[in-house]
């Protein structure tokens, strides 16, 4: 007689929700690994989970008043589920620490953006001590603990390249709950992205608060083109892509070498966030109106074929209809490709906040619609541009209103939606654009 022993091992469910930038979803992805590697299946199903955690966001209200919303949501679950362990980590986490226990009483950990790498001992001290409200919200200025995740689309691999930021914009929350800038060191950098690129991984995007400040503080004498010099080298086949660059760092050099590698992306993301000098100035962000049209001017003469996009604020403290009026013809001149258009919102704690001069919902409101309706024309007409020509696709799969259609982006970071019986996900191929709207380009694969 035969036995047959069946070993099951029972997996526990988690469930992570995210808000907020790319450095959020990357920061849930290493989450979601450490998670794994400590026997726990990600799931999508809240009702299906052990633990249930919230990566926050706190650039602007209406991003925190979302992540309370979704805790109070969660509060009758955790009454059904005794066992259930909430947890919320990221901006809000970090900003608020133990405060969030005096509006959510159901959460049980708050964990800072540095302190990720804690998760599997905090679970461990919630199952066995009998605890309840659990901070680590410390260590903001260290380098994070290095885990390598892996990316929904198996195509994308983000990596930091700088932690934190130094610019303390008057408006910005971000210095506050991601501490100080420090760098990756290059050699670090180089080998993440050969990790990626070695799991077959198509596209390299580098983040950062300000990454073209990158080096500063560390041992070695680099900068940002120096980086970006080095992992052109890898002999590989794969795109390079970089955000957020700040105005007042963006060296000759830097053009010179967006235009002298082939595998750096032609699109810049390039955050004016007002047009105004006067505001530009309250904002502390250390340029004028003219040094970033001067600057288009120059990237524009040297890369003809570049993409731009930009982050907009209207209705700062003190903007008047002339400040704004600046904003627009900056929009109406430089002819971004996309814009990514918010309005002031105060955040405790920021100089801007407590500026006299705030102004009325309503008018930055009207503020908002007037840019958004220039910049939709803005994006038809550069996108019109596109009718006719032969890009580069790199497919990245189904998309999600219509999952017949499959989509990817050209180098210029378009979307593109690919009529074809072929998929090709994860390749690069050549599409013949037919029809271009506001925000899609439409293509046939060739
Ligand atoms: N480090 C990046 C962006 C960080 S936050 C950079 O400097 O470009 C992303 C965007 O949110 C900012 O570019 C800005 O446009 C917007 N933002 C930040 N704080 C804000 C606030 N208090 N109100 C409205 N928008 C804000
Ligand atoms: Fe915020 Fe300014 Fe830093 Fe960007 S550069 S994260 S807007 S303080
Ligand atoms: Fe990003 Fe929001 Fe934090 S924009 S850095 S998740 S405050």
């Amino acid at each position: 007689m035969q036995n047959i022993f069946a070993i099951k091992i029972m997996f526990k469910k988690a469930t992570i929700i995210t808000y907020g930038c790319q450095m959020n979803v990357n920061d849930s992805a290493k989450v979601k690994k450490i998670l794994e590697n400590n026997n726990y299946e990600i799931v999508n199903d809240i009702n299906n989970s052990n633990l249930i955690i919230i990566n926050t966001c706190t650039v602007r209200e209406g991003a925190a008043e979302k992540v309370y919303g979704k805790l109070g949501e969660l509060k009758h679950l955790k009454l059904r589920k005794k066992n259930l362990i909430i947890g919320v980590i990221g901006c809000l986490a970090q900003e608020k620490k133990d405060e969030i226990y005096k509006k959510v009483r159901h959460v049980d950990f708050v964990l800072g953006n540095q302190n990720i790498g804690k998760i599997p001992q905090l679970l461990e001290t919630i199952e066995n001590e009998d605890v309840k409200h659990i901070n680590y919200t410390y260590d903001e200025d260290k380098l994070p603990d290095k885990v390598y995740a892996d990316f929904d689309s198996k195509i994308t691999a983000y990596i930091s390249i700088t932690y934190g930021c130094n610019n303390f914009c008057t408006y910005c929350i971000v210095p506050y709950v991601r501490g100080r800038e420090r760098s990756v060191p290059i050699n670090e950098v180089i080998d993440e992205i050969n990790h990626y690129l070695d799991k077959g991984y198509k596209e390299i995007y580098l983040l950062g608060q300000n990454v073209n400040s990158y080096g500063k503080g560390l041992d070695e004498n680099v900068n940002f083109t120096d980086l970006l010099k080095e992992i052109c080298k890898i002999d590989k086949k794969f795109r390079l892509r970089f955000m957020s660059p700040h105005p007042r760092d963006f060296t000759d050099e830097l053009i010179e070498v967006i235009k002298n590698e082939d595998k750096i992306c032609k699109n810049i993301h390039l955050p004016i966030q007002a047009g105004s000098t006067d505001v530009l100035k309250m904002m502390n962000r250390g340029y004028t109106k003219e040094e970033y049209l001067y600057l288009i001017e120059k990237i524009k003469n040297k890369i003809p074929d570049i993409s731009l996009s930009t982050d907009i604020i209207v209705g700062f403290p003190n903007e008047t209809d002339n400040n704004f009026n600046d904003t627009f013809d900056v929009v109406e001149q430089v002819e971004f490709d996309n814009s990514y258009m918010f309005m002031y919102s105060k955040r405790q704690g920021t100089p801007a906040a407590t500026m006299d001069g705030q102004i009325d919902e309503s008018e930055k409101k009207a503020r908002l619609q007037k840019l958004i309706d220039l910049q939709a024309k803005k994006s038809k007409l550069q996108n019109e541009k596109y009718i006719g020509k032969i890009v580069e696709v790199l497919v990245e799969g189904p998309t999600p209103k219509n999952p017949e259609n499959y989509s990817g982006r050209t180098d210029e970071n378009k979307i593109v939606i690919l009529k074809s019986d072929q998929k090709n996900v994860g390749e690069f191929v050549k599409v013949k654009i037919y029809d271009a709207k506001t925000w899609t380009l439409y293509g046939k694969i060739i």
